[in-house]
């Protein structure tokens, strides 16, 4: 397996990844989410590849105080293989290299499987409620 940053041509097959991975809700626009990523100089889509082919991937970012992952993805029939980490400890490399202290994400209430997995990795649950508001409809 191999990791690698994404470029313009992976949008395709990496949105139908965050499908199949079950990511994407009707009113996040994933394509326009990718091309904004790699369109700012602090974030990036980090791919991971089995035999040239995508695996997994996973969207990463520094708003200069916190790091930042969205859409972490592996293909349904290539889990429990250790992509997931692998994708994970690449963002955490690519957020160090930035001098980045800590790294956060979201997990939606519903998705209770995954915490088994960010526990296996060391995470652990913050005592925060995210609150926002959407800048786009304005
Ligand atoms: C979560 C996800 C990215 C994990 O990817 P993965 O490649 O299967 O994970 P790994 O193989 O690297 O797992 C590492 C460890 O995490 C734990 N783990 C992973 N998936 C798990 C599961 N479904 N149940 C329990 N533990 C799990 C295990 O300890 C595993 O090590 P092991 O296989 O040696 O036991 C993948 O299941 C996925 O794409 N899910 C759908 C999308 C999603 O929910 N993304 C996260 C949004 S917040």
């Amino acid at each position: 397996m191999t990791i690698r940053t994404a470029l313009p041509g992976d949008e395709a097959p990496t949105v139908a990844l965050w499908q199949a991975a079950g990511l994407t809700r009707p009113w996040n626009d994933a394509n326009a989410d990718f091309r904004l990523a790699l369109a700012n100089e602090t974030s990036d889509v980090l791919l991971a590849e089995t035999d040239g082919a995508l695996a997994g991937a996973v969207m990463v970012g520094f708003d200069g105080h916190r790091g930042w992952v969205y859409y972490l993805g592996v293909d349904p029939a290539q889990r429990r293989a250790g992509i997931g980490a692998a994708l994970m400890a690449a963002a955490e490399q690519w957020l160090k290299a930035r001098r980045c202290p800590k790294i956060m994400f979201m997990v939606r209430h519903d998705n209770i499987a995954t915490k088994a997995f960010y526990a296996a990795l060391g995470y652990e649950e913050n005592a925060v409620v995210t609150m926002g508001r959407r800048l786009d409809d304005d």
